[in-house]
């Protein structure tokens, strides 16, 4: 496959995550931060952001200094500024260690912690009157995408992890698209699988919110990689990436976020 860039109809400014899910110990994330860090010293033109576990984030902030290119954000947050909440974690708890963003609703937690659209709901709201920035997933299961129920699924998640969000906030907003069935896997959606839900998700964002909708990013997550991140995010309505296992390597990072390089005029012709 060749590795075609096609400029986007509405510049919508690439955004690359990083989710490292249950990995990385402190003393590990310094040194990986300082590898990406390194890398990433030219890249301008995307938004790039690193999820190490809460454990890891001081290190991870303490690496980055005060005004890094590479932004920090947390797997997960509760909805309440403080409280009885054992192994809870807070906003301003994040805030506080510098996480500008919070992936929301990841299926991991709906499948393994019981999230539901409500809970996300209720965080996202949350989430931004902290001043963090949410990451929400959506995503269908093998077992929905076989029965038909793709577009179904992924509308009713949208509609409901969404359902207090607060309007003067969506510039904040950023929508990952996760098929299930292609994370950790090594089963990536197609770039027109996945550029199919990536428009309907649009359209719904649009029907939301108004034009507003349109200017939310909504990123690819699934088994995204160095060999197939430039086709996926060729794609018109793909504005980016939230990577997993290739995130924990500073190279395959760098990689996928050079991918996801806006083109620039004389490169397009
Ligand atoms: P992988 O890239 O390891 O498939 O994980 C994707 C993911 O869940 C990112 O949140």
């Amino acid at each position: 496959m060749t590795k075609t860039k096609i400029k986007k109809s509405i510049p919508r400014r690439p955004f690359v995550a990083g989710n490292w899910k249950m990995h990385r110990t402190a003393s590990d994330t310094k040194i990986l931060i300082e590898d990406i860090v390194q890398r990433v010293q030219k890249v301008a033109t995307v938004d790039m952001v690193v999820c190490p576990p809460f454990t890891s984030l001081p290190a991870a902030a303490e690496t980055l200094g005060r005004h890094s290119i590479l932004a920090l954000g947390a797997q997960n947050m509760h909805q309440t500024k403080e409280g009885a909440y054992t192994g809870e974690i807070s906003g301003p708890m994040l805030r506080e260690l510098g996480v500008r963003y919070v992936i929301l609703g990841h299926s991991e937690r709906r499948q393994y912690f019981s999230e539901t659209d409500a809970s996300v709901a209720v965080k996202a709201e949350a989430a931004v009157g902290y001043h963090l920035r949410p990451i929400v997933c959506v995503g269908e299961t093998l077992a929905q995408r076989e029965a038909g129920e793709t577009n179904q699924v992924v509308e009713t998640q949208i509609r409901g992890s969404l359902a207090h969000f607060p309007a003067a906030h969506l510039d904040e907003l950023v929508i990952a698209y996760e098929p299930v069935w292609a994370i950790g896997t090594g089963k990536v959606a197609t770039p027109k699988q996945a550029n199919e839900v990536h428009h309907r998700i649009r359209k719904l964002l649009v029907t939301l919110f108004g034009e507003a909708g349109s200017s939310i990013r909504v990123i690819y997550g699934g088994s995204v990689k160095p060999d197939n991140a430039a086709e996926l995010m060729a794609e018109a309505d793909i504005d980016g990436a939230l990577v997993g296992g290739a995130s924990l390597d500073a190279r395959s990072f760098f990689d996928i976020i050079e991918a996801a390089r806006p083109v620039r005029a004389s490169e397009n012709d």
